[in-house]
């Protein structure tokens, strides 16, 4: 059965008027650099569906902020994240955005350096090695990753604190009656925003302009048509 609204997990809204953020938030370099240390670099973010990387060897690369991410289903069917940085010289390893890799190996396109699919560092093309060189010290940089109901979620954090599932906001109300496993991609639709990041998730966390601006949604949503929305309206 589900909970009463006043049953669930207190809302966690504005409760009292709250001053907007300074403009700078929206334009100052400092603070987007603040947000994605605090913010983007320590948050579990979804990236694709476990299905999206149904095969072995499929992969997929993702930027956050300044750092670019490639996500893989390795040769046992495990799914991976790493930096998708050369350890040598820092080079690009994956160059495109998605596809399959052709062997069991990522190999940099720069001088050769391969990775196993776990992110050890397996060859070195040079015949001269430094001495005191260990191909062991020098695996990929690992990105946690963590797997919830089909979607596939990655944390830059080094030590990320517990999992997708549990940094969810309890407030937001209960999913288990909807069978997000069984959810297909159909579609994908990738759109720049030519904005700062918090003017669309603003934009996108209230309805109060949707009479006046979606005037479709707002007949097919009856309560967007209000102009007005209460609390537990989700
Ligand atoms: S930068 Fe990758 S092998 Fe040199």
């Amino acid at each position: 059965m589900q909970p009463n609204p006043s049953e669930r997990d207190p809302y966690n809204g504005l409760t009292s008027l709250q001053p907007t953020l300074p403009s700078a938030a929206y334009w100052d370099a400092e603070a987007y650099r603040r947000d994605l240390e605090v913010i983007w670099y320590r948050s579990w973010l979804m990236v694709c569906r476990e299905a999206d990387l149904a095969e072995p060897l499929a992969f997929r690369t993702v930027r956050i902020g300044s750092q670019e991410i490639v996500v893989l289903r390795d040769e046992t069917g495990a799914l991976r994240a790493f930096h998708n940085t050369c350890r040598h010289r820092g080079s690009q390893l994956c160059q495109e955005s998605a596809g399959r890799l052709k062997a069991r190996l990522l190999t940099c396109p720069y001088h050769a350096w391969s990775y196993s699919l776990r992110g050890d560092l397996v060859r070195v093309p040079s015949k001269s090695l430094p001495e005191g060189f260990d191909k062991a010290d020098y695996p990929l940089y690992r990105v946690a990753l963590s797997l919830w109901r089909g979607f596939v979620f990655i944390n830059l954090a080094e030590e990320p604190d517990g999992s997708a599932e549990s940094s969810f906001d309890r407030a937001s109300g209960d999913l288990s009656n909807w069978p997000l496993e069984t959810l297909v991609t159909g579609h994908r639709l990738t759109k720049v925003m030519n904005c700062n990041w918090k003017i669309f998730w603003e934009n996108f966390n209230e309805c109060l302009h949707c009479p006046g601006v979606h005037k479709d949604l707002s007949r097919l949503v009856p309560i967007y048509g209000r102009g007005l929305m209460a609390r537990h309206d989700d």
